[in-house]
C-alpha cells in the first residue's frame, strides 16, 4: 500500500469509528438508533458491522484534522466531503445511517448512507464516489465476512441490498453478498468463481427485482463455471421484508426451500402479464421459453420441462422437441 493510500485507509477507519460512536452513544444518533432498532438490527449486529450515523452537520473536517489528517488534498480526494468552488469541505453524508463498505481484507474503503425517511428529493442510498482505495466494480458488500462461509458451503447468495445481506446474516445465512446497487461486473464474477461452485440470485421479488434477476442470469450464463440458481421470494417482497413478515426461522427456511433452476425461474417470469388461456399468448410464451431451455446442456432437465410444456398446452412432445432442436441450431 502506498503512503497516501495507507493514510486514506486510516482516515476511513477513523470515520467509521466516529459514525459508529455517534449512532450508539450520543443524543445526535438517537433517532437513527431507534430507526435501525425498528428495522430489527440488534446492538450486537450494529457493532459487528460497525454501522453508524452521520448527523446533519459539518463535523468531519475538524474531527479529522484534530487527529492529524491535515493533508487538504487527501481530505479533498477522500470521497467523504463535497468540495465547494471556493475549496471548502462539506460533509458528504448528512443525516444518513452509514453502512461501511469493506474490501476483501475487511478494511473500510467506502460508505453507503441511507436516509431515515424516504423522499423524492434525494436518493435513498448515497454511495461514496470512487477513490484510490474504492473501485466499486471490484467490491462486493460483505465479501470479507462471507468468504469463509462461501468456501465452506461452496456457495454464494447474491442479494440486491445491504439490508438483505444483513437479514440473511441474522437468520444464520452468512454466505450473502451484494453489489453496490449496480449489475455484477466481470471482476466481481471472477472473484466469486474463485470461491464458489454455486451462485444463487436472491433479488427482490418485485418487478424490478425479477428483471434484474434475468439480467444477472443472462450476464452469468456465458461464464459457466458456477452452477446457477434463483431463490424466489413470496409476495413480491425483498429478503428483509420477508424476514420481517415471517420471522427468522421461517425466513431461513424460505432461503433453503424456495430455490429453483434458472429455467424454472424463466418459465414463471415469462408467464407474467400473459393470459395463458389465450392462444397467442401461449405461442409468445413458448417462443420466450424454448431459447432458455435450449441453453442448458442438461438433457434430463430439458426433457422434464418439455414434458411439462407438452402437458400444459396439449402439444405433441415430439413437435416441441423438434422446435427446440431448431432453436438450439439457431443459437449455435
Ligand atoms: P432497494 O430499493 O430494493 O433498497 O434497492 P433496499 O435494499 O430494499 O433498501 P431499504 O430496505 O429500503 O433500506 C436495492 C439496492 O440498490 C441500491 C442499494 O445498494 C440498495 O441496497 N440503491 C438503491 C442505491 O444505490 N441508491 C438508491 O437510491 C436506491
Ligand atoms: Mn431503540
Ligand atoms: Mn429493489
Ligand atoms: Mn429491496
Ligand atoms: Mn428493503
Amino acid at each position: 500500500v502506498s503512503e497516501p493510500n495507507r493514510k486514506l485507509l486510516e482516515m476511513y477507519q477513523t470515520t467509521v469509528d466516529l459514525y459508529h460512536y455517534i449512532l450508539m452513544e450520543t443524543e445526535a444518533g438517537q433517532a437513527a438508533l431507534d430507526y435501525v432498532h425498528a428495522r430489527g438490527l440488534s446492538d450486537e449486529l450494529l457493532r459487528e458491522f460497525k454501522i453508524g450515523f452521520a448527523p446533519d452537520e459539518n463535523l468531519l473536517e475538524v474531527y479529522l484534522k484534530d487527529r492529524a489528517f491535515d493533508d487538504y488534498q487527501l481530505l479533498h480526494k477522500s470521497g467523504l466531503f463535497i468540495t465547494s468552488q471556493e475549496g471548502q469541505l462539506f460533509d458528504r453524508f448528512k443525516g444518513r445511517v452509514m453502512f461501511p463498505i469493506r474490501d476483501a481484507f475487511g478494511r473500510p474503503v467506502a460508505f453507503s448512507g441511507r436516509i431515515l425517511v424516504k423522499n423524492e428529493q434525494v436518493p435513498k442510498y448515497l454511495n461514496s464516489p470512487e477513490t484510490d482505495i474504492f473501485n466499486k466494480r471490484k467490491i462486493l458488500f460483505n465479501f470479507d465476512k462471507a468468504k469463509a462461509e462461501i468456501r465452506r458451503q461452496k456457495e454464494v447468495i447474491l442479494f440486491e441490498g445491504f439490508m438483505d445481506v444483513l437479514a440473511a446474516y441474522r437468520a444464520g445465512v452468512k454466505n450473502g453478498v451484494a453489489s453496490m446497487g449496480t449489475s455484477l461486473t466481470e471482476d466481481q464474477i471472477y472473484l466469486l468463481e474463485r470461491h464458489a461452485q454455486r451462485l444463487l440470485v436472491c433479488y427482490d421479488g418485485d418487478e424490478p427485482g425479477q428483471r434484474a434477476t434475468k439480467r444477472t442470469l443472462d450476464l452469468l450464463e456465458p461464464y459457466g463455471k458456477m452452477e446457477l440458481g434463483v431463490i424466489m421470494l413470496p409476495d413480491q417482497m425483498d429478503p428483509d421484508e420477508t424476514l420481517h413478515k415471517y420471522g427468522l426461522e421461517h425466513f431461513a427456511k424460505i432461503l433453503q426451500e424456495n430455490r429453483v433452476s434458472p429455467i424454472a425461474f424463466f418459465m414463471q417470469l415469462y408467464r407474467q402479464g400473459r393470459n395463458m388461456r389465450n392462444e397467442d399468448d401461449q405461442v409468445d410464451y413458448l417462443h420466450d421459453v424454448l431459447p432458455e431451455l435450449a441453453k442448458t446442456n442438461d438433457r434430463i432437465q430439458q426433457d422434464l420441462y418439455l414434458n411439462r410444456l407438452a402437458d400444459e398446452f396439449h402439444l405433441e412432445r415430439a413437435d416441441l422437441r423438434a422446435q427446440l432442436d431448431q432453436v438450439v441450431s439457431q443459437v449455435g
